[in-house]
């Protein structure tokens, strides 16, 4: 059986059509799960190498037997910085070693991967283990051949849970799937982030146990689903905008013809974007940024907490001589789970400031009683560079055209924002503006495509 997966950067989510009727993978009682993996095992990293008073003392025995083999051979005296150096270098090494043994003998961490929420729950909880949201986002990135095998197998694990739980729902076993993939994905390489980006799910899909995969633009997905609301035939233009990406097209729908999609446009931005717009602006000023001399770039790394490098160097800096309380603010954000759950409360408060005037955030895990405040003059400072720049994607789009568009049909998460409609209708001034399920729209166009 073959099925529609949308793999989002935020929210991932599958369906298909049974005897003519969508039919949604139920994730527990969501329609939908939160595009993120734990695994409570923690895969070794030399840069979480610590000298504790076990190894400090490994070092010590190294030097001095060192010191012993020099005299034995009647060599001069090393300093004792370089003998120290070197000791430290082995006790590390060995230190990896033992590391990487004691994962690959628990073949147990990955069948004991969590998903969703509760992915993000039981690694705040555990305060160990390794957490992994929002790895579309790192399809398109510069990664080293150990961190890309990493990411495939987190992509494989995602998409075996949505095959075995389609599997076991519709009572066949799925092996196919048509997967919805971004116009534009967010890439570090240029278009060479895109393939890599296709390569990487092609590979993932194919450990998942998919016999074959096939790939549909997001918003040609989203047009399949509005085709089928509409009953006149007409022009269109599809804007989907998601947590990582924005993706537009323009299509022919409706009227009981097949659809024909004419044109597409992509962003390699979204609605994670708005989330690092409000740490900046809101809550990093509340941890010394542009008032502590601490350059903003470290901002910037503790903040996209989907970029694995950049927390991991965020994670390395020193911020003991930081005046205070940024430095024991900072030095508490260093601390396991603080980024991720600094990123959930800018979340919050962005989706808060959606419906209402001021939003605040408590932020109890770094300091007690350290309160976030924000009102729209806010959100609108920390989205205008999303904001102009979606809007001149779209203002792209409506000059390519060959004539006004019948409708514009807006879907995806952040399209739940008022301040991201307004700017929609500014672009297409006079134009209607249909709002189709802003969570739904692409996964049931990919279960329709799926029926081939
Ligand atoms: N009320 C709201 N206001 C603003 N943003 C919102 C609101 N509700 C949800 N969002 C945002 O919507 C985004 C998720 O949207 P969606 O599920 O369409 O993304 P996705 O499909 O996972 O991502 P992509 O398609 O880019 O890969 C998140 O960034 C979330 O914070
Ligand atoms: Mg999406």
């Amino acid at each position: 059986m073959r099925i529609g997966i949308d793999f989002g950067t935020s929210y991932s989510a599958a369906a298909a059509i049974i005897d003519g009727d969508l039919r949604l993978v139920r994730f527990g009682d969501a329609r939908q799960f939160r595009t993120a993996v734990f695994f409570p095992e923690v895969v070794p990293n030399v840069e979480d190498f610590v000298l504790t008073p076990v190894l400090e003392a490994q070092v010590d025995a190294i030097v001095r037997a060192s010191r012993a083999d020099e005299r034995q051979a009647g060599l001069p005296a090393r300093p004792e910085m370089q003998l120290h150096r070197e000791a430290v270098r082995i006790v590390r090494r060995q230190w990896m070693e033992e590391q990487t043994r004691a994962v690959s003998a628990s073949v147990a961490s990955f069948q004991d991967a969590m998903f969703g929420e509760d992915a993000v729950d039981a690694y705040l909880e555990e305060g160990t283990g390794n957490l992994i949201e929002s790895p579309k986002s790192m399809f398109g990135y510069k990664l080293d051949p150990r961190v890309r095998k990493t990411i495939v197998s987190i992509a494989a694990h995602i998409l075996e849970h949505i095959r075995l739980t389609a599997t076991q729902q519709f009572g066949v076993p799925v092996r196919e799937a048509v997967i919805g993939r971004p116009v534009e994905f967010r890439s570090s390489m240029g278009p060479a982030g895109g393939e890599q980006a296709l390569g990487i799910l092609r590979e993932a899909a194919d450990i998942a146990g998919f016999d074959a995969v096939t790939f549909l633009e997001e918003p040609a997905a989203a047009a399949m689903a509005y085709h089928m609301e509409l009953t006149d035939r007409q022009r269109a233009v599809i804007v989907d905008i998601g947590g990582g990406t924005t993706d537009v097209a323009y299509a022919e729908l409706g009227g009981g013809i097949a659809p024909i999609v004419h044109r597409s446009w992509g962003l390699p931005r979204g609605g994670t974007d708005l989330d690092i717009g409000v740490s900046l602006h809101s809550f990093m000023p509340h941890f010394g940024k542009d008032l502590s001399g601490v350059p903003v770039h470290h901002f910037v790394e503790a903040a996209s907490v989907h970029n694995l490098p950049k927390q991991r160097e965020f994670r390395k800096q020193d911020y003991r001589l930081v005046d205070e309380p940024f430095g024991a603010r900072l030095r508490a954000l260093q601390s396991t789970g603080a980024t991720t759950r600094l990123n959930q409360s800018a979340e919050r408060m962005k989706i808060d400031l959606s419906s209402a005037p001021t939003a605040s955030a408590t932020l109890d895990f770094i300091e007690a009683d350290l309160t976030i405040e924000a009102n729209d003059a806010d959100f609108q400072a920390a989205s205008d560079d999303f904001l102009d720049r979606m809007q001149r994607l779209l203002e792209e789009t409506r000059n390519d055209l060959p004539e006004a568009p019948g409708s514009i049909f807006l879907t995806g998460g952040t399209s739940r924002s008022p301040q991201v409609q307004a700017r929609v209708r500014t672009s297409f001034p006079g134009i209607s503006v249909v709002h189709g399920d802003p969570s739904l729209g692409v996964v049931s166009g990919l279960a329709r495509a799926a029926l081939g």
